[in-house]
């Protein structure tokens, strides 16, 4: 067994804000039948503390940045966590990283820089009995955990920092150095600094012994000046040590077949069943009944999932014959944008602002096409939703979103092997064009009957990228897994 503890912000199904969580809480099932067993350390938000009444203290501090601080360990829901509990950084309303009005909580950089330092500790032995062979860190609030660990008294285990998002990067003024504890040589090699301050992302790429990221076409990607966010020369040096390993799905929390969320359950074979679910969704977001497809939308409504290219093209998408239905919060010029289309169009397009699990899923279940125009997208889950759920994907042709799903073009139709419409560029007009095609594949029931089925039958399970995982963790530990033995 390789003893991996897993850092990061957050981790289904106790607290979530995007696909992160959904990887975070995955992970540590589908690693265990690869000889791996991964606890996972997050903060301790009061979503997370109000599910570990039955955890026990595994080490305490009085004074851990800024205030007194406990290690709770315990079993939730699934995987083994260690939460870091300190009242004065995350027990507080809001979200993991904004306040209610939406705003960066002000010490973000004391509370990820806690977590980050947490992780050291217990890479130290801070708990009796517990030494994890291997860090892995997710995203910039973990970033600074590599950074600890090359500088500060050494520890034996290495690390992985994996980019879910480059363009979240945690950068803050120098002033903050004193109060990291982390060693000095640590800002006079100039490994956390990044454009005259200090960047914990850029810490972790600069000092992680592995870097991966969640998809192979993100992995090139973010070596370019287009998708680098300004991190790209630092990836082009790093080459060697970056790999791309594509997300999978938690295939028991979304499963057509079982999914208690659905007004339906249904499978590839009794495709048929979806309807209960269409209808299920028209109810729900007010739609008439109609012979065109439903879109949809689940998803941040941000500048980087391009659903602001979606706002102009709503007229033409329902005069067309098609409707939509969108669940989603994020920038209030999409949003209000988005409720306008509505108010125009009573009947035939739904907006509900706001984050809903359950009718994310029935969603999936129902619509027929679900719309993820991203600008870049790293891995993209929704859309792997979308194929598990026959809700046919229509993306651009960026990061996950290429690897995930096969254009719908002539060839591949005639082949049987199209999942989805792709477009690229991102544009609104490339977008626009996708509308259309999906519209007219959609009115070839037999094309498109095909589309979903395949769709349901593409592997977008854990087992392949589990292995990698696996295979990484045990080549920076010097062994060899025994499970290798076909290459
Ligand atoms: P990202 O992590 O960039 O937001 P992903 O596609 O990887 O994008 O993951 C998004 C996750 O968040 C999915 O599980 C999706 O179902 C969920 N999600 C996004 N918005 C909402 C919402 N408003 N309500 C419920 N679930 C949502
Ligand atoms: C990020 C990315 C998304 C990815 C998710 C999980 O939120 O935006 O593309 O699927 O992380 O890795």
């Amino acid at each position: 067994m390789i003893d991996v503890l897993s850092i990061a912000s957050e981790a289904y199904p106790l607290i979530k804000t995007g696909g992160l969580a959904d990887v975070v809480g995955a992970l540590p099932a589908a690693l265990a039948p690869h000889g791996v067993s991964m606890r996972v350390l997050l903060p301790g938000y009061p979503k997370v503390m109000a599910r570990m009444g039955g955890g026990r203290e595994v080490a305490g501090w009085s004074d851990f940045f800024g205030g007194p601080a406990r290690l709770i360990a315990g079993r939730v829901d699934g995987p083994d966590v260690i939460v870091l509990e300190a009242g004065h950084l995350y027990d507080r309303p809001g979200n993991p990283y904004v306040t209610a009005e939406g705003v960066d909580w002000p010490d973000n950089w004391q509370r990820f820089a806690a977590l980050a330092f947490a992780g050291y500790e217990l890479a130290r032995g801070v708990v009796e009995g517990y030494q994890p062979q291997v860090l892995h860190c997710h995203d910039w609030q973990a970033g600074l955990v590599p950074a600890y660990v090359r500088y500060n008294a050494p520890v034996p285990v290495r690390t992985v920092l994996t980019v879910h998002n480059i363009a979240f990067q945690g950068r803050y003024s120098w002033d903050i150095f004193n109060a990291l504890r982390l060693d000095h040589r640590a800002a006079a090699d100039g490994a956390i600094e990044y454009f005259g301050g200090i960047g914990y992302l850029k810490a972790g790429l600069q000092c992680a012994d592995a870097i991966t990221t969640v998809s192979p076409t993100y992995a090139h990607e973010i070596r370019t000046v287009a998708y680098g966010m300004g991190l790209e020369g630092l990836l082009q040096a790093r080459a060697e040590v970056v790999h791309g390993i594509l997300n999978g799905i938690d295939a028991e929390a979304w499963d057509p077949g079982r999914d208690p969320a659905l007004a339906q359950n249904f499978t590839a074979s009794t495709i048929v069943d979806r309807a209960g679910n269409k209808r299920a969704v028209e109810q729900r977001f007010g739609l008439e009944a109609g012979d065109g497809p439903i879109f949809a939308v689940v998803s941040r409504l941000t500048w980087q999932k391009g659903l602001d290219m979606l706002v102009p093209l709503c007229d033409e998408l329902v005069a067309r014959g098609g409707r939509l239905v969108v669940l989603g919060s994020g920038d209030a010029e999409i949003e209000n944008g988005l409720r306008g289309a509505a108010m125009r169009h009573p009947g035939r397009v739904g907006v509900v602002v706001g984050y809903d699990e359950a009718l994310s899923h029935l969603i999936q279940g129902g619509a027929d096409v679900m719309v993820m125009p991203s600008r870049f997208e790293p891995c993209g889950l929704t859309q792997l939703y979308g194929l598990r759920y026959g809700c046919v994907p229509l993306v651009s042709r960026v990061g996950g979103l290429a690897d995930t799903v096969i254009d719908a073009n002539e060839v591949a139709v005639e082949a049987g092997v199209a999942t989805g419409i792709v477009f690229s560029p991102a544009t609104e007009e490339a977008f626009g064009e996708g509308i259309r095609r999906a519209i007219a594949l959609f009115h070839r029931p037999k094309v498109w009957h095909k589309m979903q089925r395949r769709g349901m039958k593409s592997d977008v399970s854990w087992e392949l990228s589990a292995e990698k995982y696996a295979d990484l963790y045990a080549s920076l530990l010097g062994l060899k897994r025994d499970d290798d033995t076909d290459d």
